[in-house]
């Protein structure tokens, strides 16, 4: 695979980046996850929109253009083969003598990778996953897409050690995200998933779906969910640019409807695959 680092494309082997990045030092950085799909980039202007927030939520400059960018990741995508892809890109602030403080003149790392996007099995699409709740004992700016996901990766393993797919995390007995998705559940029809702020990441998918509901007639609700509504949801969905829109079929062991991927999921499944073709 071909990356990008600091200006270069290279085989992803060959880019090394010093001990001392406050990325690898502090995770001081933040990055975004952006999917491909026939060789063109879905909702790129989203997700450089929301790099430009992290970025100034966190201080650094923003060390592109809009314009800049979009070359170098295309340039990224066509250096690489596969038709869908899954882009990785973060931006640090760079490497300096270890202080917590920082340096007074910052030379930001850009990095850049691809890897081929893999379709969802027909197994999971059949079955759904389990999830388990776990509490969220992340920090109170998860509206930032940063680079120090320690809490997530715990909270992740968590999950897998019990068997799941995903931790569904609550904060004083509401729902906020997943370690790594946004969540939705369905109740007597209704979509609801909670809203925007600090408590969660502000996921590309899950604008894209709340989108495709209101143009498609789908009542749906931005409000908080407590705890409790989960197990007496209809559905529950994780949604993420890399995973798409994954039916959760097992809840801390519990059934979630009839134990298997809803109507509604199945409704909006294909509204965005058919969104997927239009744009490709
Ligand atoms: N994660 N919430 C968290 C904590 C996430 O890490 C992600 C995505 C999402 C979904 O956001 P979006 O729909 O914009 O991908 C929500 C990426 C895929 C990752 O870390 O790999």
């Amino acid at each position: 695979a071909t990356a990008y680092l600091n200006g270069e494309f290279l085989p992803l082997g060959q880019a090394k980046v010093s001990v001392l990045d406050r990325g690898f030092l502090f995770g001081d950085g933040v990055y975004e996850v952006i999917p491909v799909y026939g060789g063109h980039f879905f909702r790129l202007a989203l997700h450089l929109q929301r790099l430009a927030q992290s970025l100034e939520a966190v201080r650094l400059e923003n060390p592109f253009s809009e314009n800049q960018w979009q070359n170098m990741l295309q340039e990224l995508v066509e250096r690489n083969e596969s038709v869908d892809q899954t882009v990785y890109l973060q931006v640090t602030r760079g490497a300096a003598i270890r202080n917590h403080a920082f340096p007074d003149r910052v030379e930001p790392t850009v990095f850049a990778m691809s890897s081929p996007l893999e379709p969802l099995s027909a197994e999971l699409r059949i079955k759904g996953v389990s999830a388990v709740t776990r509490e969220d004992i992340r920090w109170k700016c998860c509206h930032i897409k940063s680079i120090a996901l320690l809490a997530n990766v715990l909270l992740r393993q968590e999950a897998i050690d019990a068997g799941a797919q995903e931790a569904i995390l609550l904060h004083e007995e509401q729902l906020t995200e997943g370690a790594a998705s946004n969540v939705f559940i369905v109740r007597e029809g209704v979509l609801v998933t909670p809203p925007k702020g600090s408590f969660l990441l502000s996921g590309i998918t899950r604008d894209l779906i709340l989108e495709l509901a209101k143009e498609n007639g789908i009542p749906c609700q931005e409000r908080a969910i407590l705890a409790q509504e989960l197990t007496q949801a209809d559905e529950i969905w994780l949604t993420s640019s890399t995973r798409e829109i994954i039916p959760v079929t097992r809840i801390d062991g519990i059934r979630i409807g009839n134990g298997a991927p809803g109507l509604l999921w199945q409704r909006m499944d294909k509204l965005y695959q058919a969104y997927k073709m239009k744009v490709r």
